[in-house]
């Protein structure tokens, strides 16, 4: 049977054409870099209207007239903005901040102010701050970029600089040659939602729900973290389609209760064990879908301790997957996962890769099938 998984996409350095084709303002969301696919993949399925304009690692960018809020609902992206334009050619040396202060003190604004107000209430006399990120060479730093491209919009505006109780977010981001600027339309991080109580080592929601949708879910499943910590995986599980049942597991009691308290405040039905992943209390070939975020042996145990956890929960995984089933799993401990599933005899194969940059760390999901 064919699975309908996100496709590929080409993710690309050089900068684009960011056009929409609709005449409305394009917008570009900043996502985990390495999730790309998965978003674009979410934008295609969610919003019926959408235009894909383009991808680079971390952002990808889109247009569609489905109106900004069914944007903002997008539950694998980090942050929406409306964007504003690019600046190319930008010089690596003092003067690429004089160059900033004159693309920002040009820029027409009215487009995307239009596209925030619909959102948001704003003052008469606005407010406002700029972030700026700066990745490559260059002879200034972020904080310089900041403050050229406000001084730019002060000559163009008049605003005030506020930077805790700003009513626009601008940002900056500044890549080798090339500048792009937007206005964020999301009110806060879109990552922060739902988890009351933290774990140790809790999972980004929207890495957790990416994860998800690359099982491609469907209603009527069972579906099974047998590492839960604080529930992350099984609240995001809950929003695709509704699983017939949900469990999830952990060796500890204190993740266990913050997983309670998590689907309890999320509605989410799942029922809550204590168990040892490399001994779960399933039938043979009982489990539609498998997700976990394992131990890296970083924060949460070690590398020792992995090489004993990692071989019996691949065993336990080969064994309570029906035939056909999808497992989804994050792991920095690419080596041993992959050398694990490779001695499966062909029980579990790896069926995709996604390699992701997350807060300085390197891990990748493993999307296996049980053959
Ligand atoms: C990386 S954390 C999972 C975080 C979770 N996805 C979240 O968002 O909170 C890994 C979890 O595996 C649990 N764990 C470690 N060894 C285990 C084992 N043998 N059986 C079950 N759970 C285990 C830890 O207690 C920890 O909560």
């Amino acid at each position: 049977m064919e699975r309908e998984g996100p496709r590929l996409i080409d993710v690309r350095d050089e900068p684009f054409e960011v056009a929409s084709p609709s005449g409305e303002t394009p917008y570009f969301a900043t996502l985990i870099a390495g999730l790309e696919p998965i978003v674009v993949d979410e934008l295609r399925k969610r919003l019926p209207r959408v235009t894909f304009l383009g991808a680079e690692r971390g952002k990808v960018f889109f247009s569609s007239d489905d109106g900004a809020d069914a944007a903002l609902d997008l539950l694998t992206i980090e942050n929406l903005f409306a964007y504003v334009d690019q600046l190319v050619e930008l010089p690596s040396t003092l003067d690429g901040l004089q160059a900033i202060e004159e693309w920002l003190a040009r820029l027409d604004l009215a487009g995307v102010l239009r596209l925030h107000h619909g959102l948001h209430d704003v003052p008469q006399r606005p407010s406002f701050r700029i972030t700026a990120q700066r990745s490559g060479d260059h002879a200034y730093n972020s904080l310089e970029i900041a403050a050229a491209a406000g001084a730019g919009v002060v000559r163009r505006y008049g605003w005030d600089v506020d930077l805790s109780g700003y009513d626009y977010d601008v940002r900056v981001y500044v890549t080798d040659g090339m500048a792009l600027a937007g206005l964020r339309l999301s009110p806060e991080a879109l990552h922060q939602r739902a988890r009351v109580k933290h774990a140790a080592a809790s999972l980004n929601a929207t890495v957790a729900h990416a994860m998800c949708r690359l099982t491609s879910p469907k209603a009527g499943e069972v579906v099974v973290d047998p590492m839960c910590g604080a529930g992350t995986i099984l609240i995001e599980r809950a929003r695709l389609a509704e699983p017939a049942l949900m469990i999830g597991g952990d060796l500890h009691i204190s993740p266990l209760e913050a997983a309670c308290t998590n689907v309890e405040a999320a509605e989410v039905a799942a029922r809550l064990l204590q168990w040892d992943a490399r001994c779960l209390p399933l039938g043979r070939a009982s489990v539609d879908a498998l997700l976990c975020n394992l131990p890296w042996g970083r924060r949460i145990g070690s590398h020792t301790a992995n090489r004993h956890l990692y071989p019996g929960f691949v065993r336990e995984l080969g064994r309570v997957l029906r035939p056909g089933g999808m497992a989804a799993l994050l792991t920095q401990e690419k080596r041993l996962i992959t050398r694990l599933l490779e001695k499966s005899s062909r029980r579990l194969q790896v069926v995709r890769e996604d390699h992701l940059s997350l807060s300085g760390t390197h891990p990748a999901i493993y999307l296996v099938q049980r053959t």
